[in-house]
């Protein structure tokens, strides 16, 4: 009986890591560079044959693709043709890695594809992200693993914690607050003790964060003087700055910051789609009088301790201090459309594609 049950169990996992010869995927090819608003044109989806498992790979099935801002961004620096970058949410369907077994689902930057082979435990070529275990998070999606139990989340935590520095009764100014990173770094900004002021770019958006996430005042930036809002929302002026959408509104910002104020740069949104870099008026005397710290960052800065993160966040959803929200696109063939949803900002929260099985 224990001989037959072991024979069954060593086909049943030969079956699991050979079985997917058959199994071809769907993947992004970008064979044009973006000229202003991504376009489907800019792509060919291709069908790819999968290599064999080797020891220690997996083979995954996608179940939601992450549309993020520096996919815009990052492209002019790649050669062309080449497979599109991004994060995923994917589960195991063969596994010859005894820390991945089959149904469980990792994250990792596999691409704009439906199925991967690849060895968890070697960083992925890009280097964008390590591919991780998604923790047991039920009742919540696993697609919290590509937003604040993910990539954002701890760009949230990082930028905050370690570039912002606040303290206690401080006045932070968050741009791009409704947002993945945004509307993460207000919650924790909260937490830590702060006054916290955003921009975002629609009414409904100011009052989601106003009321559910506890800003303290959140401004339409489309339809607010940013001086005026700045005056009304931070009567003690700014110290802390967390920029996600650069250009002239962060020139406003900077002119309003206190002596020694902190800004943390994420990403300049506003100008990702422009065929020509806007110009803005001089930041330079802001930081000099003010004598501002401004710091760029890469959330994989924190590779080293990206689980410090993903469990400070857990501990915070599984509180209830950690609020969010998801914008769910459907369909690997609505890709792009996703990613113009973000840069044209349709999303409160992250966004993700959920792929069809
Ligand atoms: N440094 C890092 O390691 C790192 C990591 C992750 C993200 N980032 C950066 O962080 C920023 C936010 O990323 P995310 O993933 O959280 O995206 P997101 O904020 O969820 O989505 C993008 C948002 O940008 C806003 N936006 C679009 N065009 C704009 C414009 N012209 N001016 C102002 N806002 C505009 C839209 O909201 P509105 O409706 O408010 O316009 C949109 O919802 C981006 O700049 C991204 O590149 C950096």
């Amino acid at each position: 009986m224990s001989g037959l049950y072991s024979l069954i169990l060593v086909s049943r996992r030969l079956y699991s890591s050979t079985s997917h010869h058959h199994i071809k995927a769907q993947k992004y090819v970008l064979t044009k560079y973006f000229q202003g608003e991504p376009k489907k044109s800019n792509f060919k989806i291709i069908e790819e044959e999968l290599p064999e498992l080797k020891n220690g790979e997996i083979l995954t099935q996608a179940e939601f693709l992450s549309v993020d801002p520096y996919m815009r961004a990052y492209m002019i620096g790649y050669k062309l043709p080449t497979d599109m970058i991004g994060g995923q949410v994917a589960k195991v369907i063969a596994s010859r890695n005894d820390k991945f077994s089959v149904g469980s689902h990792v994250c990792g930057a596999f691409g704009w594809r439906t199925h991967t082979v690849c060895n968890p435990d070697k960083l992925n070529e890009a280097g964008l992200m390590p591919t991780v275990l998604v923790p047991d998070i039920t009742p919540h999606p696993v697609s919290l693993a590509l937003g604040i139990l993910g990539m954002p989340g701890n760009t949230a935590y990082f930028g905050v914690k370690e570039i912002c520095q606040p303290q206690p009764g401080e006045t932070i100014v968050i741009t791009g607050a409704a947002g993945a990173v945004g509307s993460h770094v207000g919650q924790i900004a909260k937490k830590m003790g702060c006054r916290v002021i955003g921009f975002a770019g629609s009414d409904d958006k100011c009052n989601y964060l106003e009321k559910e996430l506890g800003f303290d005042r959140v401004y339409n930036y489309k339809t607010t003087d940013i001086r005026t809002a700045l005056k009304d929302g931070a009567p003690k002026r700014v110290d802390c700055y967390f920029d996600n959408v650069g250009g002239e509104i962060s020139t406003t910002i900077m002119s309003y910051m206190n002596k020694y104020g902190r800004v943390a740069v994420c990403g300049s949104i506003s100008s990702y789609n422009d065929l020509k870099p806007p110009k803005v008026s001089i930041v330079q005397p802001a930081i000099v009088f003010k004598e501002l710290k401004v710091e760029g960052f890469l959330v994989n800065r924190w590779f080293g301790r990206w689980n410090e993160g993903v469990e400070a966040n857990r501990k915070w959803l599984n509180d209830g201090s950690l609020k969010y929200q998801e914008k769910v696109y459907n369909g690997f063939e609505n890709m792009v459309d996703a990613l113009n949803g973000i840069l044209r900002g349709e999303n409160i929260g992250k966004a993700v594609v959920k792929i069809n099985k």
